[in-house]
Parts: structure tokens; C-alpha cells; sequence
């Protein structure tokens, strides 16, 4: 019959629309349900983040667009210690990342560099090690990268000189070595914004490489 298969037609594209919101929603909410995992909170900040609800939104913390996707992680001055995770790169709708004030340790996880509507990046006076990733290169939305105050070592990697959008960046008070980008973004970023990293070694100078020696 035409008029009951249209009927089931209908309900069939309802349920499958509700299947995907559920697996779209959850795969954000296991992101973070993994990021709470390799995290230790004392304060009991991440308490509400309860892996059956079928979506991150209602957690503390966690801001979703009308879609139901995640758009901030809000955890900054939180006492939270321990490792950021590879899977916090499956949160493509996510703007902000605010995880500053805080003792995480371990690298920068090049996922990050999947984060394709990254507006800010707020990783400053934890005590992350490692290089910054030059995956942040592809954050074609990103205005701010403040790791200022924590141990990167280094060169600062180029593939940031094309994130147009760029207007803050701040890496003061780490280790890297090599030479201060100048172009792009980077000639409005002041001198101050890359101090205390006793390896570095000023502003690059046009046609010379010099940043590449006795920097890993
Ligand atoms: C973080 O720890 C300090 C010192 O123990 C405490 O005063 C503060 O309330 C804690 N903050 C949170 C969010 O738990
Ligand atoms: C940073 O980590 C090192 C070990 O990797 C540790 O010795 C140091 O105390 C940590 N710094 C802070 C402020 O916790
Ligand atoms: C910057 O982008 C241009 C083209 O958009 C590309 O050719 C170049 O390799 C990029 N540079 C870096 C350092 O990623």
C-alpha cells in the first residue's frame, strides 16, 4: 500500500535521524568522558560528567551550540593534574578550549590540529612538555594560542605563520629554541609574548636559517 509505505518511510528517516544525533552525541561526550579519565580532579570538578546521559550538555563545564555539539571546554583553574588525550581532537565543533591554571603534564596531542573551528587555545601555566605541534598549523579559525609557562621545547613551527586569523600568541616562560617568526600574524605579536625561553634567539632574520641550528 502507497499510503503505509510512505508511513514507514517517514518513521524509519525519525528513527535513523535519531540514531545518528545519538552516535554524533556520544562520540563527543566519549571524548570527554576520556579526557576525565586521564585527568586526576580533586576538587571534584568533573563530577557531572556522567557518560550514560546520551549528550555533554548538561554537564559543568561544557557549552553546546543549538545542535547539540560541543563548543567550550571551560576547566581552567581547576586543580586538575595528569595527561590531555588524542580524542579531544574528535571535538569538531569546538571553539574554546580553556584548560589554563592548572599542573597537566605530558605533550600537546597533534588531534588538536583537527579542531577545524578552534577559536582560542588556552593551555598557559600547566607543565606540558614536548613540542608545540605544528598539526595547530591547519586551525584556520584560531585567534588565540596562549601556552605561556609551562616546559615546550623546540622551534616555534612555522605552519603558524599561515593561521591568518591569529592575534594573540603567547609562549613566554617555556624552553623553545630557534628564532621569533616575523611574518603574518606574527608581526603584530610583541617581543614580550616569547621572553623567558633563554634558547630563543630573537626575531628571524630575512635569509637566514639560523633557527634550525642547535634546535630540535
Ligand atoms: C584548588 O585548590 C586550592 C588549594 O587546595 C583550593 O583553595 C581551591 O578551592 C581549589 N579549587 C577548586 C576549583 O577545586
Ligand atoms: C612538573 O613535572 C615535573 C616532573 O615531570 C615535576 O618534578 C614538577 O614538580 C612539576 N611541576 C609542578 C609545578 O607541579
Ligand atoms: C602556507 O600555506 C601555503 C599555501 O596556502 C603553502 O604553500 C605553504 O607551504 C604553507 N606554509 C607552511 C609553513 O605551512
Amino acid at each position: 500500500m502507497v499510503v503505509g509505505g510512505r508511513t514507514s518511510g517517514v518513521l524509519f528517516l525519525v528513527v535513523l535521524t535519531a540514531i545518528v544525533t545519538a552516535v554524533t552525541g556520544n562520540s563527543e561526550g566519549d571524548a570527554l568522558v576520556a579526557l576525565r579519565r586521564s585527568l586526576t580532579d580533586p576538587g571534584n570538578v568533573l563530577d557531572s560528567w556522567d557518560s550514560t546521559l546520551v549528550n555533554p550538555c548538561t554537564w559543568f563545564h561544557i557549552t553546546c551550540n543549538q545542535d547539540g555539539h560541543v563548543t567550550r571546554v571551560d576547566l581552567g583553574n581547576t586543580n586538575l593534574s595528569g595527561v590531555l588525550v588524542p580524542d579531544l581532537g574528535k571535538l569538531q565543533y569546538l571553539q574554546y578550549l580553556e584548560l589554563y591554571k592548572n599542573n597537566i603534564h605530558g605533550t600537546i596531542p597533534n588531534e588538536l590540529g583537527n579542531l577545524k573551528n578552534l577559536i582560542s587555545l588556552d593551555l598557559y601555566n600547566n607543565n606540558l612538555t614536548g613540542i608545540i605541534p605544528p598539526t595547530l598549523g591547519k586551525l584556520q579559525s584560531l585567534i588565540f594560542l596562549r601556552l605561556s609557562n609551562n616546559r615546550l621545547v623546540g622551534r616555534i613551527p612555522r605552519e603558524l605563520v599561515n593561521v591568518s586569523t591569529l592575534k594573540v600568541v603567547d609562549v613566554s616562560s617555556n624552553d623553545l629554541c630557534g628564532t621569533i617568526p616575523t611574518k603574518g600574524p606574527f608581526q603584530h605579536i610583541p617581543l614580550s609574548n616569547f621572553a623567558n625561553n633563554p634558547r630563543l634567539e630573537g626575531p628571524e632574520l630575512e635569509g637566514l636559517a639560523r633557527y634550525d641550528t642547535n634546535c630540535i
